[in-house]
């Protein structure tokens, strides 16, 4: 058989490591030229598919490839853009399968999350019915660590380990100023519906005292009452307090606490915003004057600080996706499982996307501390090797050095316009 090409996609929210996954696709693929002759990327994702609009990945250099490594953002752009049921949009699909068909594309790889993994299975089936040959697999990606089968999720140990730093710095600042001034920090981090990113900043701590004093978790219902009265003790205790909090703490209702009343396109409300009103509870309650910082992109593009661990599995499931694929495993997702704690060990081995489309791991009763506000040992023995090792970036004139692609366009071969 000649060779074929490859589509290769980032979709959703970007992290500090998908373009590691998309050097190791890259560069997997590279080494197979008898069955992957060029890999396509999409440009924003699916809609370079959709749109025609694709990159041709052979014309950037080793060296381009191999600066992804070190790369935040997406490098090609990414979407949050959801492909309806076969039912709604039959015509989506059979576009896609359309523009496949015209540039000979064998191989399609789709690195996101949930919602990615469930398009990635449906585009898997259409391609079966439509009895074009097409491989498809996942990638696992997302900030959020919220994928399951896999034990964790490429993106999230930099966040983890930026939000566990960020922590540590910020109360040795607050702790300083505690007795004449600043009380209170609060910091804002992400994981819409899961607490894992949250309780990452717990790795912060590690005797009685030390900050992060009170984790706000999703999966835990805010008690303002409960709440307030811990500040209240901590700046008692220890003159300061620490407060790490998900964008997705929730009232027992499910009402968020803050929720900017937008939604994206596969119907997620925007969050973004509870650390000020947090902070407006504790100074209106208790007085005391607090700052707070909304970590937002900045966690999770902060590659200067990524985690060596993160890096190289966000890699390593870029290599494995095209490896598997030559084997020719299809509808499958390249998950991490992990052997041991300590020594940290793990390998990568390959999971249906139909286990992983759509469902959310939320954080384990047994990760949380009784009273709601912590975490355990056993979530500390979890996290911690995940943000284990630094990665550091060259450096050019005091800033990181990143890739620069020149994204050259592939040559359209169909006459139509898609409009998305
Ligand atoms: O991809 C997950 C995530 O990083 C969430 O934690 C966050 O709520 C969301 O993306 C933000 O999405 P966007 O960048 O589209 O506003």
């Amino acid at each position: 058989m000649s060779a074929r090409n490859a589509f290769y996609a980032q979709s959703g929210g970007v992290t500090a490591v998908i373009n590691a996954s998309a050097a190791g696709v890259i560069e997997t693929a590279r080494k197979h030229p008898k069955q992957i002759a060029n890999v396509y990327a999409g440009r924003n994702g699916i809609i370079g598919a959709l749109t025609e609009d694709m990159i041709d990945t052979n014309r950037e250099s080793a060296a381009s490839i191999e600066a992804l490594k070190y790369t935040p953002g997406g490098a090609f752009g990414s979407a949050r853009y959801k492909l309806k049921s076969l039912e709604e949009n039959r015509a989506e699909y059979e576009r896609l399968i359309e523009v496949f068909k015209a540039h000979d594309i064998g191989y399609f790889f789709y690195n996101g999350g949930n919602d990615s993994m469930d398009t990635a299975h449906k585009v898997s089936q259409l391609a079966k019915k439509m009895k074009f040959p097409l491989t498809c697999l996942g990638i696992p990606k997302t900030v959020d660590n919220d994928l399951p089968v896999t034990d964790n999720c490429p993106g999230f140990g930099s966040v983890a380990k930026y939000v566990a730093v960020s922590t540590q710095e910020a109360a040795l600042d607050v702790l300083s100023m505690a007795k004449t001034s600043t009380k209170v920090f609060i910091l804002e981090v992400m994981g819409r519906h899961a607490g894992w990113i949250a309780a990452a900043g717990g790795l912060a701590g590690r005797e009685p005292g030390d900050a992060p004093h009170i984790i706000l978790l999703p999966e835990v219902p805010f008690d303002e009452k409960a709440f307030l009265a811990r500040v209240r003790q901590c700046v008692e205790d220890y003159d300061y307090c620490v407060v790490v909090v998900s964008e997705g703490a929730a009232y027992p209702d499910g009402r968020f606490l803050a929720e900017a009343g937008t939604r994206d396109a596969f119907g997620h409300a925007q969050l973004g915003g509870v650390a000020p009103v947090v902070a407006n509870m504790v100074r209106s309650k208790l007085g005391y004057k607090y700052h707070y910082a909304i970590a937002d992109y900045l966690q999770r593009s902060a590659r200067h600080i990524a985690s060596a661990t993160d890096v190289k599995q966000a890699y390593a499931v870029g290599k494995a996706a095209v490896q598997f694929a030559l084997e020719g495993k299809t509808a499958v997702m390249p998950v991490i499982k992990r052997t041991s704690d300590a020594p940290y060990r793990w390998r990568i081995e390959s999971a249906a996307l139909s286990r992983i489309a759509n469902k959310e791991k939320m954080l384990p009763k047994r990760y949380i501390a009784k009273d709601g506000f912590g975490i355990t040992e056993a979530c500390r023995r979890y996290l911690e090797p995940l943000i284990r090792g630094e990665d550091y970036p060259p450096y050019i004139k005091g800033l990181p050095k990143t890739a620069k692609l020149k994204n050259v366009p592939v040559k359209p071969r169909l006459n139509t316009k898609f409009v998305v």
